[in-house]
């Protein structure tokens, strides 16, 4: 049976201590390991954790100060690691087969040619980027979905000193939420349709999961709607979709008199210019918003349910508030934020095509099933270039290295979810969206993909080779 929602406390995933930091650098060590949890009350769960913990630890860096991060895979299977929205070197960007493979003999397993390290390695971040909401996950060839569903995926924070000029909420009035759906087997375990249980030989997922996997059961920080108690003052909410499959439709149940529950401050890459407020947001896998929710427009006592308008029945919920007492409030939402400046389509050098669909060789982009060997585009370091999004389905589509700004939507302009700058954009069903990128800094190989986990695992991903 599944829990009574909004009885969970809502947990908070910890902030991860450094072993140590010299004058430029923060040092990280984290365990890759299965273990034992309750998530479902009375009822234990095998996950595979950073840290044995779902969601990882978070980590919290400054921006221009490098991070870096001992991995050690303790866990059965090869893993990679990304930093999603990281401006980082190929080397260290979790290319899907640049594999630690585990501390421990691995049987079986063909020795792939991608290997990196055996046991650990370290990635290092320059985090020459703005402040964002960061999040790291496991980013295997072929077996993405059911390692990031089985635990690996946590947040990483980067600050920088633009943003900490603003009178934003922090500390514990900045609250990162993991949403993510999960299915369960009587027995506690989780439940995903792998054809191969083991997630070494042979990828995929059965048949009727083919467009993605959902879960009935919606976590937020890894418990089942939980519950929060907050002070009736203003909160900055990093939203994070980390589901596999699922795009979520949010608001706020009741919504504060007025309207306008969620005040967006940031998109995935960061601050935009000026908060932009809505009513709703829709959010496709790996997005962030970074959204203000003042409860101080709610009654003390008042219980407020973070509804899902895209989900029925038990997904049609994700958690509950319960609003506190007033304390003062000496936080602001400012109406100017950020300076950012929008790329100019006549700055493009290039405008290039990437059709997202399902043909005969699965889930392709220009028809083309992913090939590690096969660079697909060679943009030039510097250049600015558009990419024509076209798709056939719901496709959350992710560019490596840098953040893109959306141009247009069908035929209008940018929609009320396209604010700012992106790394992942919210491509639906026979939908023509254009992006504006500029490729900098590092050269190398990096992978554009759909985010849907399953269409990812069966191929939705390109390479690009910056020059
Ligand atoms: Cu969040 Cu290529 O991934
Ligand atoms: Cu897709």
């Amino acid at each position: 049976p599944l829990p009574r929602p909004f009885t969970a406390p809502l947990p908070v995933p910890p902030v991860l201590a450094p072993v140590r930091a010299d004058a430029d650098t923060d040092f990280y060590e984290i365990v890759q390991r299965p273990a034992t949890v309750e998530i479902l009350p009375g009822v234990p769960t095998t996950i595979w954790g950073y840290n044995g913990i779902f969601p990882g630890p978070t980590l919290v860096s400054r921006s221009g100060r490098t991070t870096i991060v001992r991995h050690r895979n303790e866990l059965p299977v090869p893993v990679v690691v990304h930093l999603h929205g990281g401006h980082t070197p190929p080397q260290h960007d979790g290319y899907p087969t640049d594999l630690i493979l585990p501390t421990g003999t691995l049987t079986g397993h063909p020795d792939p040619s991608g290997v990196v390290a055996r046991g650990q390695r370290d990635y290092e971040y320059p985090l020459l980027q703005r402040a964002a909401t960061l999040w790291y996950h496991d980013h295997r060839m072929d077996f993405t979905g059911p390692a990031v569903w089985r635990g690996l995926a946590g947040f990483h924070l980067v600050h920088d000193s633009e943003e900490d000029t603003l009178p934003l909420p922090r500390g514990e009035l900045d609250l990162p939420l993991m949403i993510a759906d999960r299915s369960f087997d009587a027995d506690g375990s989780l439940r995903y349709p792998s054809l191969d249980p083991t997630l070494l030989h042979r990828p995929g997922v059965q048949e009727p999961y083919h467009a993605g996997v959902l879960g009935d059961v919606i976590l937020v920080n890894g418990a089942p709607w939980p519950i929060a108690d907050v002070p009736a003052v203003r909160h900055r909410l990093r939203l994070l979709n980390a589901s596999n499959a699922r795009r979520y439709r949010l608001s706020l149940d009741p919504p504060p008199p007025g309207g306008g529950a969620l005040v967006q401050i940031g998109a995935d890459g960061g601050l935009l210019d000026r908060p932009v407020v809505h009513d709703t947001i829709e959010i496709a896998p790996a997005q962030r918003y970074d959204v203000i929710v003042d409860f101080g427009r709610y009654r003390t006592g008042q219980e407020v349910t973070l509804v899902n308008g895209f989900g029925s029945g038990t997904a049609a919920r994700v958690m509950r508030f319960r609003i506190g007492a007033r304390v003062p409030d000496d936080t602001a939402i400012p109406e100017r934020l950020s300076e950012t400046v929008p790329l100019r389509r006549l700055d493009a050098v290039v405008t290039r095509t990437m059709v997202f669909q399902s043909t005969g060789a699965g889930w392709t982009i220009n028809g083309q099933p992913f090939d590690p060997q096969h660079a697909d585009v060679r943009p030039q370091l510097g250049s600015v270039e558009i990419w024509r999004l076209i798709s056939d389905f719901h496709h959350p589509v992710h560019l490596h290295l840098s953040a893109f700004q959306v141009l247009s939507r069908g035929t209008g302009g940018p929609g009320p979810y396209d604010h700012g700058w992106k790394d992942t954009v919210d491509l639906r069903p026979a939908e023509e969206v254009s992006v504006i990128v500029r490729f900098e800094r590092y050269a190398g190989r990096y992978v554009f993909h759909c985010h849907n986990l399953e269409h990812e695992d069966m191929m939705m991903m390109g390479n690009f080779q910056t020059r």
